[in-house]
């Protein structure tokens, strides 16, 4: 769905349908809503009247004009209770709106910006964030289906309906959603698709086609380097796979960041998990598909870095490879020595999110990072912890876990902190090596965290996003439909805006 802007007196508007919001109490609608009605549909008093339309969440109705009128078509869409009112609210209520507009095969509907007045929110975020909720909730992901195929391509444009010429915060705010779109549906379209087409070398062309695109710089580490470097913990998992794994590294440096430390974003590319020897349940095991989602929200920031041209240098790192059981296969009892140095002895090859994060962690050193976040679908016990709808967030800097979270909220990817103290690591003790790959059952997601923590230097602020809960939605939830969410773009990316590049010297 494009963006456009329509410029023009309320009495001017041309579109197929016009959208507005209600507050289900009070009854009374909002003021643009109002003025429409007097000015331009005094007919919908007496539709409205009949009380159809009660303004619940996510309710929607749809009023038809008399013949002759320019807009031949009224989108209610119901915000629920004023007093419960939020920006989640409101994404999932644009979504439900396009969905309507989607069914109904309308394909230019328009949005007042007089649809805002009365929210009690900036119109620039809150428009942001109903064309971001909007674009997330019609997302499809049908390419792989030949027949039942349900007619997509309405609608085409969504009108931004303005009375005035927005400033130019305003102007901005339907380039960037749409950016951030499409990032978020990128990683979506990567988790979606089967391990058979989304493979190591497949996540490689991706990034070298954002890299040709956006004049990135890309390394793609094949095993023989990997080897030769000493990356023994991500070749380890490897090496049960006939997929060739790589080590990709994309580096966004728009000129004059050129001596600035970067952000690293590390991203967890399992493309199919089989838990190798250690080897999975059957039951739901093709769920495993999602387990290079990491990656993929790496992948997808590095998209809307792309589009948007922020100022920052980023650098994006993404350990690819499976994780199958064969003659190859690393095994329980092993210990390998890992970039780092640090001998780790595998008691579960199923723990390989950390094998290969660690390296890639440890890779990341190189750079001089201001700051690491990783992004991986890690644990199970996540899933048990915080359930589908947020993730876990653990580091070694309180202050970037605490920013992450607070973007979190406001973006609509809830994360949730857990401790991170040393005392944790007394599981991971081991009588071989430096440590084990886990623990015992308990406390599973800390655990991960303390193994990852061991390959970050004291003094780099890090934090890590376990994503197993959030990055595959069973049901859909609103502005997110079932399926692959694209988790973590939407953080990745604000995270890049908003942090102050720091001082070299830090
Ligand atoms: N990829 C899984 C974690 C996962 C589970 C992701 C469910 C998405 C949904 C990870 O590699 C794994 O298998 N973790 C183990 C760790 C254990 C062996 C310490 C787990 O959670 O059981
Ligand atoms: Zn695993
Ligand atoms: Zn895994």
């Amino acid at each position: 769905m494009q963006l456009d802007w329509q410029i023009a007196p309320l009495s001017n508007w041309q579109a197929d349908a016009v959208i507005f919001f209600f507050f289900e109490e009070p009854s009374e609608p909002l003021p643009g809503a109002k003025r429409w009605m007097t000015e331009k549909a005094g007919w919908m008093a007496e539709s409205m009247a009949l009380n159809d339309f009660k303004g619940k969440h996510q309710q929607v109705a749809v009023y038809y004009s008399p013949a002759g009128q320019a807009i031949a078509r009224v989108v209610c869409v119901g915000l629920g209770p004023s007093d419960k009112f939020d920006m989640d609210k409101l994404r999932s209520v644009a979504a439900a709106a396009l969905r309507k507009c989607r069914e109904l095969h309308v394909n230019r509907p328009g949005l007042p910006l007089s649809a805002f007045e009365g929210l009690s929110l900036e119109t620039p975020s809150a428009l942001q964030e109903v064309l971001i909720g909007g674009l997330s909730g019609l997302y499809t992901y049908q390419g792989l289906k030949t027949r039942d195929i349900e007619p997509q391509g309405s609608p085409e444009t969504l009108l931004i309906l303005s009375e005035e010429e927005p400033d130019e915060v305003l102007r901005a705010v339907p380039f960037s959603a749409s950016a951030i779109a499409s990032g978020v549906y990128l990683a979506r379209d990567l988790v979606s698709a089967p391990s058979n087409q989304v493979t190591p070398s497949s996540l490689a062309k991706v990034a070298d086609r954002l890299a040709q695109t956006y004049n990135f710089r890309l390394h793609v580490i094949d095993s023989d380097e990997a080897g030769a470097l000493g990356m023994g913990a991500f070749i380890a998992v490897s090496q049960g796979s006939r997929e060739p794994a790589y080590m990709i590294v994309l580096e966004h440096t728009p000129p004059g960041t050129e001596e600035d430390r970067p952000l690293v974003f590390v991203g967890k590319g399992i493309t199919f998990d089989t838990g190798g020897i250690s080897l999975k349940p059957s039951a739901k095991m093709e769920a495993m598909k999602q387990d290079m989602a990491g990656a993929a929200a790496v992948l997808g920031v590095f998209e809307v870095l792309g589009k948007t041209r922020i100022k920052k240098r980023v650098v994006g790192i993404l350990p690819c490879t499976e994780n199958m059981p064969g003659g190859e296969a690393y095994k329980p009892g092993d210990v390998i020595r890992s970039l780092s140095g640090l001998t780790i002895e595998v008691i579960s090859t199923d723990a390989e999110g950390r094998m290969v994060l660690s390296d890639a962690l440890s890779f990341a050193q190189r750079y001089e990072p201001a700051l690491i976040v990783d992004i991986a679908t890690l644990t199970g016990a996540c899933i048990i912890a915080l359930g589908h709808e947020t993730a876990a967030v653990l580091g070694n800097d309180d202050s970037l876990v605490e920013r992450i979270r607070e973007i979190g909220m406001q973006v609509g990817e809830k994360l949730w902190p857990l401790p991170l103290w040393d005392s944790y690591f007394e599981s991971i003790k081991s009588d071989v090596a430096d440590f084990k790959n886990v623990g015992d059952r308990s406390a599973g997601t800390i655990v991960g965290g303390i193994f990852l923590k061991q390959f970050v230097p004291r003094e780099i602020p890090w934090a890590h996003l376990d994503i197993a809960g959030t990055a595959w939605a069973d049901k859909d939830l609103g502005a997110i439909p079932k399926g692959a969410t694209g988790f973590g773009v939407r953080i990745l990316f604000e995270l890049a805006i908003r942090l102050p590049q720091p001082d070299r010297t830090l």
